[in-house]
């Protein structure tokens, strides 16, 4: 099939992203959010990553412009009546993701493919609140979306070939890498990256080293572009340990267990670089 409208469900850190890198693509891009506030911070977020990169001289004027010409922003789903493909990156919650496959699936064509960026919930189950189990897939995306070059593309049970490869070749055609991974908790990446960020938070409780150190050793050791800690603060404690509750209560296995400390911290509201407190403070 072929893509010529995108439209992005959530312009938050990583709906603004996606939207960005498929606008940059040359797709009609349109990103909804619930309310203007939240859009015109989405939409805020696009424009000075793309400022900040002409700055840099990593992305020219024109393809700026380019990029913001191709870009609308909406609250109203019957907007994405056009769409060929929707990419869904709103909250991680069922009832929230069913809703809103439901206004768009009464909004657009039947071919259109919908995919979730979800990065914890069961692509499978996702399928199975639509009316398009075949034409709909996972898409995850990595943060910050325009510069990590990994997509994985995860079929549900119920997902067609036609729609694993259309997924795929979004994904490539966004300049992105794609990979096939399967349908179970943490995808490839966060089934490796989870138990490596739980281990350093419960291996800092035993007094393995300072947080510092810690990261310094990782990154210094072994070229990680960030240490564990400042990793876990980028990526958000509340995410990381979101993820790994569904991970242990999938596979039950004490590495996945949210380490006491992480699980007070999230209740504390030290989230990370979003609440300026985290590991570190922002
Ligand atoms: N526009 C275009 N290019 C830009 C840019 C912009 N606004 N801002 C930065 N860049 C470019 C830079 O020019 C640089 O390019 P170069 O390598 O060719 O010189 C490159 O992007 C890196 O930028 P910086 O030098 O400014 O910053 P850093 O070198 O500190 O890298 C980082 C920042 C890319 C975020 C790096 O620290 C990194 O890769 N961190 C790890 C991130 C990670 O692991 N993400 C995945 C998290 S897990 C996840 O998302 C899954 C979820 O389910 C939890």
């Amino acid at each position: 099939m072929t893509i010529r409208t995108v439209g992005v469900l959530g312009c938050g850190l990583m709906g603004s992203g996606i939207a960005q890198v498929a606008a940059a693509a040359g797709y009609k891009t349109i990103v909804r959010e619930v309310n203007d506030t939240a859009l015109q911070a989405g939409l805020g977020r696009i424009k000075k990553f793309l400022a900040d990169g002409v700055a840099k001289g990593k992305v020219t004027e024109d393809a700026q412009n380019k990029t913001l010409a191709n870009l609308t922003g909406t609250t109203d789903t019957d907007d994405l009546e056009d769409c060929d493909i929707v990419v869904e990156a709103i909250v991680e919650n069922l009832d929230e993701k069913r809703a809103i496959y439901q206004a768009v699936e009464a909004a657009v064509r039947p071919e259109t493919i919908v995919a979730s960026n979800t990065s914890s919930l069961c692509i499978t189950e996702l399928a199975a609140t639509t009316k398009r189990p075949d034409r709909f897939g996972g898409l995850h995306f990595f943060n910050p979306v325009p510069l990590m070059k990994l997509v994985e593309v995860i079929p549900a049970l119920t997902t067609s070939q036609e729609t694993k490869q259309a997924l795929a070749s979004f994904a490539a055609s966004l300049g992105k890498e794609p990979i096939a991974a399967p349908d179970r908790p943490g995808f490839i990446v966060n089934r490796l990256l989870v138990p490596y960020l739980l281990d350093a938070i419960r291996e800092y409780e035993r007094g393995l080293g300072t947080i510092e150190d810690i990261d310094k050793g990782m990154k210094l050791g072994c070229g990680y572009p960030m240490g564990p800690f400042t990793l876990l603060d980028f990526v958000g404690l509340d995410t990381t340990y979101y993820i790994a509750n569904i991970m242990f209560d999938e596979f039950r296995e004490p590495r996945f267990a949210p380490p006491p400390l992480l699980k007070r911290m999230v209740l504390a509201g030290y989230h990370g670089r979003k609440t300026k407190r985290g590991f570190y403070t922002y």
